[in-house]
């Protein structure tokens, strides 16, 4: 098979790993790629968002399979342009990818399918939006309704604090027409968690959970960042709230979905919340995490090809992948000043002998190749990844490897997964 993946990040660079591990594939190309997915694959100098370059690639060369990593380009329709000429793609439509493009559709459809018990409500106009803050009271959530890069959420502590985001999203534009509507949701309190399924547009495939660490330091403190590191599986995620979070949110919401003319076939990733009344979705993203597939794939002893040719032609239920039972743990390494602004072109050392150590996966997110050298080129830079019996031997192992590195302002954060040691140590 020859098959093209879309993306640049560690989430990119972890499906790479695990889809040329396929007996089938014989030829990877990835758009953009980066230097270390160029281990495995041929790299496209094609931009994810460049809808014109990648379909007049993918038509000239007609890959069996095309795989999309970020959701931008789904959000924007990459999926039905790629299926409008008869090529093959794991990754949802337009229509689909509303499930992360637009907060109002997903709490809406949501709502529709009797899916959700969260009081929200949906405002074009600032004027009425704080006017229902002001009755509703705070704490409350305020979201912009489109893709604002991450920064379109707020917890408002206060109605003063809410009033201000849905000035910035709808009268500053602070976010273009991703804040020209915005979402305003009441505030759930409890842990969280994540869960990603594959779906074929009518049943969903779980996969192992995993949880990420979204701030920049250590002890969750810190501006929220694309994720400092990750660790499946997930202690504290009992069975039961797992299967109810699959069963009665997710896999309804992939049949709404379909029942709304809009089959669903690509990753569903759900951010949950576990409050005293139950499970309630957060938000849905249309994609495999990141950095939490630097976790996730490694423990998939079965094929991912298969898997992802499973969901493609819509036959899921016949596939039972196998899961390892060792515990996995992605410490990322980024650039000092990430997530504001940090410099690049730093030289990285140290990267052979953290790869020679057992057990231990580097994947690339921000690195070049420049005149031989391997250098920074992104904010995240590296997501250590370590295989364990225990949580305790995975840890260590991954920030071993870490210590292995160097690069000129290399920060990593000291305490990824801890909690999963501490819970095993408790629990077992
Ligand atoms: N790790 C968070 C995300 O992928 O959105």
């Amino acid at each position: 098979m020859r098959i093209l993946l879309i993306g640049s990040g560690g989430r990119e660079h972890a499906l790479a790993y695990k889809l040329v591990a396929s007996p089938v594939v014989r030829k990877l190309w990835c758009a953009p790629g980066n230097a270390g997915i160029a281990a495995q694959a041929e790299l496209l100098d094609l931009r994810p968002e460049d809808l014109d370059a990648l379909t007049q690639f993918a038509r000239t060369e007609r890959p069996d399979l095309i795989v999309v990593g970020p959701e931008r380009p789904l959000i924007l329709g990459l999926a039905d342009r790629l299926r409008s000429e008869g090529l093959v793609v794991y990754g949802p439509s337009a229509a689909g990818a509303r499930v992360e493009g637009s907060k109002a559709f997903t709490n809406e459809l949501l709502a529709r399918h009797g899916l959700t018990r969260k009081r929200f409500s949906v405002f074009t106009s600032p004027a009425e939006a704080k006017a229902y803050v002001r009755r509703e009271g705070a704490p409350v959530v305020v979201k912009a309704d489109g893709d604002a890069f991450g920064k379109g959420v707020k917890v408002a502590a206060t109605v003063e604090e809410a009033e201000a985001f849905i000035d910035r999203c709808m009268v500053e534009r602070a976010f273009g027409r991703a804040g020209e509507t915005v979402v305003i949701e009441e505030c759930l309190t409890g842990p969280e968690c994540s869960i990603k399924v594959f779906s074929d547009g009518e049943n969903v495939l779980p996969m192992v959970p995993a949880q990420d660490y979204k701030r920049i330091g250590d002890g969750d403190t810190g501006d929220n960042t694309g994720g400092m590191g990750s660790y499946s599986p997930v202690p504290v995620l009992g069975k039961a709230t797992f299967d109810y979070v699959v069963n009665n949110i997710m896999w309804p919401t992939v049949r709404a979905l379909a029942e709304e003319g809009t089959p669903y076939v690509g990753t569903l990733y759900a951010g949950c919340i576990l409050t005293a009344n139950g499970p309630e979705l957060l938000e849905y993203n249309c994609r495999f995490g990141d950095p939490e597939t630097q976790v996730v794939l490694p423990r998939l002893e079965s094929d991912l090809v298969e898997i992802l040719q499973a969901a493609v032609e819509g036959r899921l239920r016949e596939v039972q992948p196998r899961w390892s039972p060792r515990r996995c743990v992605c410490v990322v390494v980024a650039s000092r000043g990430y997530p504001d602004a940090y410099e690049k072109g730093k030289v990285i050392t140290g990267l052979d002998d953290a790869e020679a150590l057992d057990d231990v996966l580097i994947f690339h997110a921000g690195t070049a190749l420049c005149d031989g050298l391997m250098v920074t080129s992104g904010g995240r830079v590296l997501g250590v990844t370590a295989l364990g019996d225990t949580f305790a031997a995975a840890r260590e192992r991954a920030y071993e490897a870490v210590g292995r590195l160097h690069f000129d302002g290399m920060y990593s954060r000291t305490d990824i997964a801890l909690r999963a040691v501490e819970a095993e140590a408790r629990h077992g």
